[in-house]
Parts: structure tokens; C-alpha cells; sequence
């Protein structure tokens, strides 16, 4: 299937330059959206994965189904202030400034097999992020699924020692 298709590009947004990549499109399309959840659901199938982590907010959209499909638990990465339990922190570095991204404390428990699925690889700082909370709480990240990979903006060298499969690139 044709996933590209079903991805609509916009020019100029959010910022001028960006050809923002808008995945509503794919998901409101019953036959696009099954599709791609049941890719990521295939390539995890048979990885012992225990949990699937994903990073708000479009990491929900695409986790909680791969879950759900796989019949295991979802957990998910916040930005601050959002999840009301105890939380642990990982901030990163971008261009200018910095940004952080939370978990639940007890939301994995240590040697448990994690999966993170997200839409989108641009830089891969979320990513490594969310890495890096799950490694925090003594898990192991044994995938990472994208449904999109900005290829030219390198994020899988940033992730070089995780596996990364990405349904579409560009
Ligand atoms: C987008 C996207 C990924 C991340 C990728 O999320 O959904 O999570 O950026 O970029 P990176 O590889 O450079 O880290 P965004 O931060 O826009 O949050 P949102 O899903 O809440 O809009």
C-alpha cells in the first residue's frame, strides 16, 4: 500500500521552510490506518516485546493501537506538569534551548523488553529521550517503530545502537 499517499504535506508550517508531514490523513482513512498499525504490529510480533512506550502526543495515536494488537500494556512519555504520579526527567538539547519529556515513575519495571513507536524520526532527540527514561527505569529498548523518517535529517545515527524500522522514508 501506497502509505505516502495517504500522508498530506503542508508547506510553510508550522514555521517557513517546514513541509510539515500530516498524518490525519493516513488515520482517518480505515484502510491506511489498519494498514500501518498492523505493519508495526508485525515487525513486533515475535520480539518478546513486554510494553509499548510512546511520546506525546502523536505517539499515542500510533502506540496505544500496536498495543492494544499485541494484547500487552501501553505507557506513555510526557512533556512536564502532564502525568500526576510520581515522575522521573530527561531533558535534551535542541538548536535553541532545551525541551524535557516525563514517565511514571513505576511504569516499567526493571529487565522488561520495551517497544517506543511514534510517527515521525525528524531528529531523533524524542526518541533518544524517551530511551533514555525507559533505560532509567532498568528497561530495555529492544525497537523503535516510526511510521515516518525525515532521512536527511540523520536522526538514526543519533539512535545508532537501537533497532529502527521506519515504514516510510523520505
Ligand atoms: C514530533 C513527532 C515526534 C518528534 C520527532 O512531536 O511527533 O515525536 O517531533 O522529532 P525529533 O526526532 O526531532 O525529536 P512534537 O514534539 O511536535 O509533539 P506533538 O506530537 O505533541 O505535536
Amino acid at each position: 500500500m501506497d502509505l505516502k499517499k495517504a500522508i498530506r504535506e503542508i508547506e510553510n508550517f508550522p514555521k517557513e521552510g517546514i513541509n510539515f508531514k500530516d498524518i490525519t490523513t493516513l488515520m482517518q482513512d480505515g484502510e491506511t490506518f489498519k494498514y500501518t498499525i498492523d505493519a508495526f504490529i508485525n515487525d513486533l510480533k515475535d520480539k518478546n516485546v513486554d510494553v509499548i512506550v510512546g511520546p506525546e502526543a502523536r505517539g499515542f495515536l500510533m502506540g496505544t493501537p500496536v498495543a492494544y494488537g499485541l494484547g500487552i500494556g501501553f505507557v506513555p512519555v510526557r512533556k512536564p506538569g502532564k502525568l500526576p504520579a510520581e515522575t522521573i526527567s530527561y531533558s535534551y538539547g535542541l538548536e535553541y534551548g532545551s525541551d524535557t519529556l516525563q514517565i511514571h515513575k513505576d511504569a516499567i519495571k526493571p529487565g522488561q523488553r520495551v517497544a517506543i513507536v511514534d510517527d515521525l524520526l525528524a531528529t531523533g532527540g524524542t526518541m533518544e529521550a524517551a530511551a533514555k527514561l525507559i533505560e532509567k527505569l532498568g528497561g530495555e529498548v529492544v525497537s523503535m517503530q516510526f511510521l515516518i523518517e525525515l532521512e536527511f535529517l540523520n536522526g538514526r545515527e543519533k539512535l545508532s545502537q537501537y533497532e529502527v524500522n521506519s515504514l516510510i522514508k523520505y
